[in-house]
């Protein structure tokens, strides 16, 4: 017999999120967080062959461990997913954020080529080796607050050159899986006079990228004055033809028809999500795309939450994320996300859970792999030095004093 399991021990609460799994994500309540008091786990391979008690550890599988490591833990709680960043980008917008808040609007500052074309300037102007040691310090701290999954956008190079440079750095960030998404088409480069101009030299693009296997998922920017319903259509139908996944940045300024298409073509999730009426919030709620909340974005452009509780109540499935990028959400910080879906969305604090793991895992497709703790799983995990239940509680509290990604510790 072989020995190679590893048994995990010392966990006052083993947090499986289980029950959020087996509900898919919708209509979680406290039950569903699966809390297992004293709970164990065994590991083979980077995967959970079994978790349970730690008195109850199976026989037959006792005689198979090879090592134990005792946790010490308040909780271990499953690697966060976060499922919405724009990771990779050089210099920042402080002094435009000064200016939004002298009272010149994000849109007035995107319409005099300032926004994500100021990002655009620096992106374009750094090497990759600069804009990789940017993410991948960005990617530590995402680590530390025990993230084990972490999607990462382009769209702050706007042309085959620096879109692909980006993707690159993508391919190079050690510790967490990334996720790798294409948003090229997230704003329209001074090369272009319009945005089916531009998008016809995306479309392009997309075979290039698909060939050098650089991403698993194409996004757009649904809104006025960037794309438009209708040539997002044929755009993302070539990408889901080269076998990338498709997502939407949909309805965050204006209710564009970017939820609507992402439920009509099976998108994984449709991001933002704000400006939905009844009948957008019911389409989506019952729906297998999952609503993706970036709240930090929301509290940055001081503009409505989405209806995420109205979207739960309905039986849909909500994830969370940061939203991390230099212009509507400087920050990278999961405990104001989840602070803020708490107040500001009245998410309860299991939907808050579920919004941070399994459903995030829903909105990347992975949630075979990752989101709950169950056996078959990765072995993905934080370990908490306090209560999981203080987390989103107070800004900027993140108990996380370890985190594992396939049995091997990152953090
Ligand atoms: O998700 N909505 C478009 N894109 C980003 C903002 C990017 C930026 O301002 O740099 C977002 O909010
Ligand atoms: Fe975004």
């Amino acid at each position: 017999m072989t020995q190679n399991l590893t048994l995990f021990t010392g966990i006052k609460e083993l947090v499986t999120m289980a029950g959020a799994a087996a509900k898919d994500g919708r209509r979680v309540s406290d039950d569903d967080m699966g809390v297992i008091k004293n709970g164990a786990f065994l590991v083979e391979k980077g995967r959970l062959v079994w978790t349970g008690r730690e008195s109850a550890v199976p026989r037959d599988l006792k005689k198979r461990i090879k090592k134990t490591l005792d946790l010490k833990a308040e909780a271990v709680v499953p690697g966060f997913v976060e499922c919405h960043t724009h990771l990779v980008f050089a210099g920042d917008r402080a002094a435009e954020f000064e200016e939004r808040n002298r009272g010149v609007t994000y849109q007035e500052i995107a319409a005099r080529g300032g926004g994500i074309l100021t990002t655009m300037k620096a992106v374009r102007a750094a090497s990759k080796a600069q804009l990789l040691k940017l993410a991948q310090k960005r990617a530590d701290v995402f680590v530390q607050q025990g993230v084990t999954t972490l999607e990462a956008k382009t769209g702050y190079a706007l042309n085959e050159k620096d879109e692909i440079k980006t993707l690159q750095v993508h391919k190079l960030i050690e510790g967490p899986r990334i996720v790798s998404t294409f948003l090229g088409a997230h704003a329209i480069p001074p090369e272009f006079k319009t945005p089916d101009e531009y998008l016809k030299f995306l479309t392009s693009l997309l075979p290039k990228i698909a060939k050098q296997k650089l991403a698993e998922r194409v996004d757009i920017f649904i809104e006025k004055g960037f794309f438009s319903v209708e040539s997002a259509k044929p755009f993302l139908k070539l990408a889901r033809e080269l076998g990338f996944e498709v997502v939407i940045h949909a309805d965050q300024l204006s209710l564009s028809g970017g939820t609507d298409l992402a439920v009509e073509i099976g998108a994984h999730s449709a991001d933002h999500v704000i400006q939905l009426d009844e009948t957008a919030i019911r389409r989506l709620a019952q729906s297998s795309t999952t609503a993706v909340a970036l709240p930090a974005a929301d509290l940055y452009m001081r503009c409505a939450y989405p209806p995420s509780r109205k979207l739960l109540d309905e039986g849909g499935r909500v994830a969370l994320a940061t939203d991390f990028n230099p212009g509507s959400s400087p920050t990278q910080s999961l405990s104001l996300v989840g602070l803020l879906a708490r107040l500001e969305m009245k998410m309860t604090l299991p939907e808050v859970w579920t919004g941070l793991t399994y459903s995030a895992a829903c909105a990347l497709n992975l949630q075979k792999d990752v989101g709950s703790l169950e056996p078959g799983k990765c072995a993905d995990f934080a370990v908490l030095s306090e209560d999981w239940r203080s987390l989103f509680y107070s800004i900027g509290h993140h108990p996380v004093v370890q985190t594992w990604r396939e049995g091997r510790r990152l953090f």
